[in-house]
């Protein structure tokens, strides 16, 4: 098993944990993905083993406190001594415990333009808001749920129109060209953590 490389935490479909592995496969990104990680059985584990990557199911269920299962994930991940730990699709909200042991490695893809639309049903909140520019972020994780300092963002229009199904598509295929291309950026350090300056902005019709 290859360290020092990306490790990604996943909870469903794995969309986005595919878009990564095509671009470590094209060489956009030039880091090893290190270890794919599950908090549960879900069609990202198939395809995770599909491609013979390092598979992790770590079962929030088996675990009886929040507490239990982070102490265990750092356990597990520690050693692989990650770069980076990209959250795709991860249904789980990381406490101060976790956050602080893999300080500013943490990073996340939202289906929203944060700060609007926080948290769940990002894109049915959108629609019956009327918003007419919506999008996705790819932010660092702090403690605070979908709060962290925002690393890019991608955007689309959207209408009255547009049922939440073909929302969703529009957001899915702007998180798949953003997200590896905000990962490789990170690891070759062409991103600057330190500065505050939104780094790279999305519009995608
Ligand atoms: C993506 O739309 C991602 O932005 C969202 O879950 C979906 C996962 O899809 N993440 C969140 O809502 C995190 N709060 P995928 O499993 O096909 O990549």
């Amino acid at each position: 098993m290859v360290k020092n490389g990306i490790v990604i935490f996943i909870s469903g479909r794995g969309s986005n944990l595919n878009a990564i592995i095509s671009a470590v496969n094209n060489g956009m990104i030039k880091y090893p993905i290190t270890a794919v990680v599950s908090d549960r059985y879900c069609e990202g584990v198939e395809i995770s083993k599909k491609n013979n990557l390092n598979t992790l199911i770590i079962d929030y269920k088996d675990y009886n406190s929040k507490l239990t299962f982070e102490k265990e994930l750092i356990k597990r991940i520690k050693p692989l001594n990650p770069k980076l730990i990209v959250l795709a699709g991860f249904m789980q909200i990381l406490s101060i415990l976790f956050i602080k042991e893999f300080k500013s490695k943490i990073i996340n893809i939202h289906p929203s333009l944060l700060p609007s639309f926080k948290g769940l049903n990002t894109h049915a909140r959108a629609k019956a808001a009327g918003v007419l520019i919506h999008g996705c972020t790819v932010h660092f994780v702090n403690e605070e749920i979908d709060s962290g300092k925002i690393i890019a963002q991608g955007a689309t229009s959207i209408s009255k129109e547009c049922s939440e199904i073909e929302i969703e598509k529009k957001i899915l295929n702007i998180e798949h060209s953003l997200y590896p291309k905000v990962i490789a950026k990170l690891l070759n350090k062409e991103i600057n953590i330190n500065e505050n300056d939104l780094i790279l902005c999305y519009y995608e019709k």
